[in-house]
């Protein structure tokens, strides 16, 4: 087997975007598209990942972090000149190289594998992975002579009409010799439309020199879809959210509508969990095995175990234990700990807050920057008032406390193990364990009152 070297060119801006954010770094189900590329890349075993790097360099780094070499583009003249860049580090290496594009955030490693083979069984200096297409506007096209045999590839800006009737397209992914590469890449010009160095003219200066040039064709035009624009952005995040949601499919999840449920590209999700309609699940989400998630439920980031039910609510930033409740119409904020066997219920809010094995918030309460200890429970109207205007304060609740319906705790205050909190209470000092603790005003009856009222 040859040594295999990537690069991969993500030095555009990105202009067709119309965007303050460098076109690579724009995401597909949740995730950069670069990124979704060096995650295929990493999976096929190489010698060495060279991504280039010019608008947003330094975002881009900071994006795809160590394990990888970057090569600065400085300026933009072109994917030619862009792959030049690599060429001090590559050039005297023997073996292979493939070429990506940082915007074709569908191709997946099975076809860079396939493409290699290809290019490898052929015998090939250079092979050009292709598909085609219906309508194939804006890509290279592939020109070929009378036998099949590759010629060059055609930019569609300089195409002819005769050219931009070809439906075979450049998907701006290839694999090369090294050494050819670098030798050919010496004598493009930018004598073109766009007064760029195309890295497709490449494949006619080899042509020229009697080099045999391979064409894979993949079946997927798909999976190599270029992204320019965001029009294209929402058609690779449709097929990449089918991809992701069928995977799932796959290892035993039930997703109850697909195309109503929106998976991010690192969510992991246990077997026998059913995912309802309108579920948005992101960033680095866990869920574990037989849960219920949904319908219309939102979870950013968070760790959810197994068999918990999680409906019509928003999880961000927590963890959620085993057999766990929540929701309908809950909102768990940043930073919250909800261990097994608890009950967040309907209009419940927690934010920075743990809560115990067994406790309950059945109904419309506020807690925040608060502990709760097991088998609290916080009655219907329970609030934890945790900031006065400046300052927040935590609130603690021990072991087995019962707070009374319409209650609110004056932070910072701790109300201790097995005491009650009588109904409509606001507590403002500590309240120790096993005790009884009211704070209201005393109901005082004036029999009559309205009888006489009415007489007057
Ligand atoms: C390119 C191909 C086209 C192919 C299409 C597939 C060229 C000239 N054209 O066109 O044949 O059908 O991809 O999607 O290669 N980049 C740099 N530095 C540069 C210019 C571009 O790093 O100086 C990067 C961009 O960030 C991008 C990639 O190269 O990730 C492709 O550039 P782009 O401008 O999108 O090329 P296309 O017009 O799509
Ligand atoms: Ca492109």
């Amino acid at each position: 087997m040859n040594n295999r070297f990537v690069v991969i060119l993500a030095a555009g801006q990105g202009t067709r975007m119309k965007s303050r954010l460098y076109k690579v770094l724009h995401s597909v189900c949740g995730k950069p598209m670069v990124q979704h590329v060096v995650d295929q890349v990493s999976q096929i075993g190489v010698e060495e990942t060279v991504v280039v790097v010019g608008h947003g360099a330094e975002l881009v780094k900071e994006q795809l972090g160590d394990g990888i070499t970057y090569v600065l583009q400085e300026e933009q003249l072109g994917t030619g000149h862009a792959v030049m860049q690599a060429e001090a580090l590559l050039k005297d290496k023997e073996g292979v190289t493939i070429v990506l594009c940082g915007d074709t955030p569908l191709i997946t490693k099975e076809t860079m594998e396939s493409l290699i083979l290809f290019h490898e069984e052929q015998n090939a200096k250079a092979t050009i992975l292709t598909a085609k297409t219906e309508d194939p506007t804006g890509y290279g096209r592939i020109v070929r002579d009378s036998q099949g045999a590759v010629q060059r590839i055609v930019e569609h800006k300089d195409a002819t009409s005769d050219e931009r009737m070809i439906t075979e397209i450049n998907t701006g992914t290839y694999c090369f010799d090294n050494a050819a590469l670098f030798a050919a890449l010496k004598h493009v010009g930018n004598n073109n439309v766009q007064g760029e160095y195309y890295l497709p003219d490449v494949i006619e200066i080899l042509q020229g020199q009697d080099e045999l040039i391979a064409a894979y064709q993949t079946a997927s035009f798909e999976e190599t879809l270029g992204v320019n624009d965001r029009v294209a952005l929402a058609s690779a995040e449709a097929i990449m959210k089918n991809r992701i949601n069928e995977a799932h499919m796959r290892n035993g999840v039930t997703i109850i509508d697909p195309q109503n449920t929106y998976i991010g590209a690192e969510v992991i999700i246990g077997m026998d969990t059913i995912i309802k309609p309108g579920t948005i699940l992101t960033g680095k989400t866990v869920i574990g095995h037989e849960c219920e998630i949904g319908p219309n439920t939102e979870i950013i980031n968070s760790y959810v175990g197994n068999q918990t039910t999680i409906k019509q609510s928003v999880v961000t930033d927590s963890e959620i234990g085993n057999d766990v409740n929540v929701g309908p119409f809950a909102h768990i904020r940043p930073n919250s700990q909800i261990s097994d066997e608890v009950k967040i219920g309907n209009f419940v809010e927690v934010k920075k807050s743990s809560f115990g094995k067994g406790s309950k918030a059945s109904h419309l309460s506020y807690i925040g920057d608060a502990e709760v200890g097991n088998d609290v429970n916080l009655g219907c109207g329970s609030i934890t008032v945790n900031y006065d205007g400046k300052n927040k304060f935590l609130t603690k609740i021990e072991d087995g406390a019962f707070v009374g319906c319409n209650s609110n705790l004056i932070a910072p205050v701790t109300i201790g193990k097995n005491s009650y909190i009588a109904a409509g209470s606001t507590i403002t000092n500590d309240v120790p364990e096993n005790a009884l603790a009211i704070a209201r005003e005393r109901q005082t009856i004036k029999n009559e009152y309205i009888t006489k009222l009415k007489e007057k």
